[in-house]
This record gives C-alpha cells, sequence and structure tokens, in this order.
C-alpha cells in the first residue's frame, strides 16, 4: 500500500490569461489531497473518495470508477474527481509498464473540489505519485508534473494549462508561460481564502473568455495586460512588497471581472477582504464561483469573510514550499 499526498495552489496572478501564453504564477498552498493506492490481483479499479473540505462535511462513495455514485452532493463534481483519478491511474500504467495493473485507490482531500484551489491536479500529481510507486517505479517530479498535465489534458478535453499540475507536483510558488514551468522564490505570503461553497465550470468560463478575445480587440488586449500584470508582479514578489502585490492583484480581479469571470459571491468577497484591510485580493482559478485569495497578516480578512454574506468559510493558507510527497 502507498501513499502520496500533494498541495492544492491559489493563483497569485494569470490564470484565464495563461491559457493564451501570457506568464501566471500559481503559489502552492498548506491544503492537500492524499492518494492511498494498493495493487490488486485483477485489473479493476475501485474509488473510494472522501472530500474533508472546508465546512467540514465527509462524502464517501465506494464504487467503480465509472459507477454512478450516491451521495449527498453535486453529483457532477464527484464523477469529475473520479474521472482524474481514472486519469491518473492510466498514466502509472503507462510510466511503469504495466497496462494491466489494478488497484484500489483511497482518495482524502482537504481541497474543495471545481474551486479554483486545484483540487483536481493535487488528486492527479499524488494519485500518479502513489501508483507508480506502488508498481515499484519512481518518478522525477517533472514527470509526475508532466504526466499529471497529461491526464488533466484528457479529463478537460484540451482545455488545461501546465500551472496547476506544475505547482502541485513542485510546490511553492511557480511561473508558468505556455511549456515553460519553473520554481521562483517567494516571501511568506499572509494567505486568506474565502470559499463562497460554489464552483464554476471551467471548460464553460475558458470558452466564455474565448469569445470575448475573438469578438473585441480591448478583449485581447485584457489578456495581454493581465500578462503585464504578471510580469510586474514578479518582482514585486522577489521584493517582498506585499502592499504592491496586492495592488496587483485588485487590477487583476478587475480585469478578470471584465472579462467575465467573476460572480456576485465572489466579487463581495473581495470587497470584503480590502475593506477589511487587505493588501489586496482577487478571484483564484477559473472563477464563476469558489474561492477569492486575499493576502492579509492580520485576523481581519478572516473574520470579514465570516459575516460576509455569501461566503462560506474563510480561512488562513500558509504558502507550501513542499510538493508531492509520499506519506
Ligand atoms: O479553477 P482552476 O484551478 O482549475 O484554474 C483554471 C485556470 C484557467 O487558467 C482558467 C485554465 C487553465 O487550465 O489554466
Amino acid at each position: 500500500m502507498t501513499t502520496a499526498s500533494a498541495p492544492g495552489k491559489v493563483y497569485l496572478f494569470g490564470e484565464h490569461a495563461v491559457v493564451y501564453g501570457e506568464p501566471a504564477v500559481p503559489c502552492a498552498i498548506s491544503r492537500r489531497a492524499r492518494v492511498t493506492v494498493e495493487r490488486r490481483g485483477d485489473s479493476r479499479l475501485h474509488v473510494h473518495a472522501e472530500d474533508l473540505s472546508l465546512d467540514g462535511f465527509t462524502v464517501e462513495y465506494s464504487g467503480e470508477a465509472d459507477a454512478t455514485p450516491d451521495v449527498d452532493v453535486s453529483t457532477d463534481l464527484v464523477e469529475a474527481a473520479m474521472g482524474y483519478v481514472d486519469a491518473a491511474v492510466s498514466q502509472a500504467r503507462e510510466a511503469a509498464g504495466v497496462p494491466e495493473a489494478g488497484f484500489d485507490v483511497t482518495v482524502e482531500s482537504a481541497i474543495p473540489l471545481g474551486a479554483g484551489l486545484g483540487s483536481s491536479a493535487a488528486v492527479v500529481v499524488a494519485g500518479i505519485d502513489a501508483a507508480t510507486r506502488e508498481l515499484g517505479v519512481e518518478l522525477s517530479t517533472t514527470e509526475i508534473a508532466d504526466r499529471a498535465y497529461r491526464a488533466e489534458y484528457d479529463v478537460q478535453e484540451g482545455q488545461a494549462s501546465r500551472a496547476d499540475t506544475f505547482c502541485s507536483a513542485t510546490g511553492g510558488a511557480v511561473r508558468v508561460e505556455g511549456e515553460d514551468c519553473r520554481a521562483i522564490d517567494a516571501p511568506d505570503l499572509p494567505f486568506v481564502i474565502g470559499f463562497d461553497g460554489g464552483a464554476g465550470n471551467t471548460g464553460e468560463l475558458v470558452a466564455g473568455v474565448r469569445e470575448l478575445r475573438e469578438h473585441y480587440s480591448f478583449a485581447a488586449n485584457t489578456v495581454e495586460t493581465v500578462g503585464d500584470i504578471v510580469r510586474q508582479g514578479e518582482r514585486a514578489l522577489a521584493a517582498g512588497d506585499l502592499a504592491e502585490l496586492g495592488t496587483l492583484m485588485d487590477f487583476n480581479h478587475g480585469l478578470l471581472s471584465a472579462l467575465g469571470v467573476s460572480s456576485r459571491s465572489l466579487d463581495r468577497m473581495v470587497w470584503a477582504a480590502r475593506d477589511a484591510g487587505a493588501h489586496g485580493a482577487k478571484l483564484t482559478g477559473a472563477g464563476g464561483g469558489g474561492c477569492i485569495v486575499a493576502l492579509d497578516e492580520t485576523e481581519e480578512t478572516e473574520t470579514a469573510l465570516r459575516f460576509t454574506p455569501g461566503c462560506e468559510e474563510g480561512f488562513r493558507a500558509e504558502l507550501d514550499a513542499e510538493g508531492v510527497r509520499v506519506e
């Protein structure tokens, strides 16, 4: 039996624009998905998933990967998680050259599904590491990141950047631009996250931005401007300038909002954080619902989020320097 875990992430800057070759800076956070695998005597895949996410409820699903789960949360989300486990196992079978390997898989995740915190990437990264090790093969972090990207690409039908999977595999702050992914230095970042209890549909949101870009030259310019913010943000990160990072996050959120990927609840949480004195705040990930990230070293933003209509949870998360690891 082998267990591996991998962190979720927030986008400090650059989601959506990264799809068009602009740089992005995701940062790993101290919330992990753990995947335990045990080789079976046959070639079947049996998946048990527990969602240990923020509001404390636990989802349990035991069944075959292609069965319809009988659970009390969005079935779509749980089914999607099963798809990611399936894709991770396929990558592990291929990497180890054992196409017929069957597994019992247990997923325990403290990262809400589809909420912009990289839950699927964390499950895929940890799943590939655990399953290959169970087959006696140890992959490099770079190969885990690459295979995890391919798994996400398959499940998301071509709509995936390398950002989430690379960040989850390596940990820390990373810079992603096209195929070029690397770790970058970052100070301790006082992340506060607000979660509205919902999720966005990444495919639809990415398609919406694509349509706007095709229709309006100023939407294409907006995407490029996000790239400029990211480049400036990298300098602020290197200088450890939290005030400047916050200003740039606010700007980035405004442009994401202009591109149609924010929502009322995300905007409310962003404003609650700003009113509470955060350095800055923005949505993280695909948007449409899910999470915002703010920078605040005080307790004010966390407290304010608890009283913000539409916010289900406000919590602090550390930048996690450690990527995928064996447990
Ligand atoms: O919501 P998430 O964490 O899957 O992030 C999506 C980020 C996008 O830039 C919108 C898409 C991508 O694959 O980069």
